[in-house]
């Protein structure tokens, strides 16, 4: 039996209608600090806790490139008194949020490979943060789709996209599905501490959808075909989030901040960026592939100094800005959408026979890389 050929034949992308700029951000977050530091003069003076620090959207835009993100709920963020997105739970007779969002995004990459919903006989469900344990978010936009098949949730934090893809690709080629749904629906102001200074600029929302099938049944006019994918995971701390069934947090977001999206920046920085760049390497090595074999690097969005020291190290050389498109100037980190994103916004420029890596990084460790090839 000859293994299948998987293509990527279509992308979607849902983006949220309220965005939020750095100043607007920064002003919500200084009235709270300064409110905080007023009411707690005394306990400051007498040194029993720090003040809050203010932060600054210059600071924002130098460490990160980010200077927007797209948010599910404006008001509730910015409000000092809350800070953080207002998002009511729904009855069981109402789609949930993230299937809603999921939704629109597979509606869009269905259009675009030219697939109706009941084609679709599997779903997986990728992203950071799941509004529930179960029933399974993929089993939801099953239904509501008018699917077929089955479908599953999986989190492999910023880097699920990838992996989705990875476990997508692999159903094609074993012939256990024949047009899988992957889908990113990412609420990541949820689960960010907007009262921390060090990181309350960092997300943003947003939801990916990517249809993946079989070469010789797709439609091929918008597809790519998945050359390889390869995944990497190594247990670290530096990235964290102890929120779980058994641990919730406080409203506060002060007294129990593990319960919210922890990271050691730094540490980040310099211990993910050469691993990335030897993962995409060794990559294109499996393939018999070049560097200078690649025409385009999507890569995930999380800093824009983290993509350009990566797409350097493994060009060889300082990329052109079209080489390594950023989208995380307008839409922040949307966790493992970002890299989706930048493929949906920039590909279809790409000439047959060109090729690109989408890869993604982030809490785990984990590396997820796919090289595509333009049809
Ligand atoms: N406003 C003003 N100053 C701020 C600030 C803010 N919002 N946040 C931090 N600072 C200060 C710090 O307190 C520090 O001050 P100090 O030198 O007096 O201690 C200084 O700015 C530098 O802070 P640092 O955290 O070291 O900045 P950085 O250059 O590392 O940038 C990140 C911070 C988070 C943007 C950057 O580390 C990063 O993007 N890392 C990778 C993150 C990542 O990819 N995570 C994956 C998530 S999925």
């Amino acid at each position: 039996m000859t293994t299948k050929k998987a293509v990527i034949s279509g992308t979607g992308l849902f983006t949220p209608d309220s965005s939020i700029s750095n100043d607007e951000l920064v002003e919500s977050f200084n009235t709270w600090s300064q409110q905080y530091n007023k009411d707690n003069e005394q306990a400051i003076a007498a040194g029993e806790i720090e003040p809050q620090p203010e932060s600054n959207a210059e600071f924002i835009l130098k460490a990160s490139g980010i200077r927007s993100r797209y948010v599910m709920d404006k008001e509730g963020i910015l409000d000092p008194e809350r800070m953080r997105p207002r998002i009511p739970e729904r009855s069981n007779e109402e789609p949930s949020i993230q299937c809603e969002m999921a939704l629109k995004a597979a509606n869009q990459a269905l259009d675009s490979a030219g697939r109706l919903p009941q084609d679709v006989d599997m779903v997986i469900v990728a992203c950071s943060n799941m509004q529930r344990p179960y029933p399974a978010v993929a089993v939801e936009v099953q239904h509501h789709l008018g699917a077929g098949g089955f479908g599953y949730d999986m989190n492999v934090a910023c880097s699920s996209a990838t992996f989705g893809l990875q476990a997508a690709v692999s159903a094609i080629e074993s012939g256990s599905a024949s047009c899988v749904l992957m889908v990113n629906p990412e609420i990541c102001t949820g689960h960010l501490n907007f009262r921390d200074r060090d990181s309350h600029f960092i997300f943003g929302d947003a939801c990916t959808a990517v249809v993946v099938e079989a070469e010789d049944k797709a439609r091929l006019n918008n597809a790519f075909r998945v050359l390889g994918t390869k995944t990497w995971t190594g247990f670290s701390s530096n990235i964290r989030n102890n929120f779980g069934f058994l641990n919730h947090c406080d409203e506060s977001g002060i007294g129990q901040k593990d319960k919210l999206f922890v990271q050691n920046g730094r540490k980040v920085f310099k211990e993910v960026c050469p691993k990335v760049a030897e993962h995409i390497q060794q990559h294109l090595q499996e393939l018999e592939l070049q560097p200078d074999a690649l025409s385009r690097m999507w890569l995930h969005q999380a800093n824009l100094s983290m993509n350009q020291l990566i797409s350097k190290k493994v060009l060889g050389r300082v990329p052109e800005a079209t080489e390594a498109p950023v989208i995380l100037d307008e839409y922040a980190n949307t966790s493992s959408a970002g890299s989706i994103i930048a493929f949906h916004k920039h590909s279809q420029d790409l000439d047959p026979g060109d090729k690109g890596v989408i890869c993604s990084f982030g809490a785990g460790y984990s590396v997820g890389s796919v090289v595509v090839e333009r049809i």
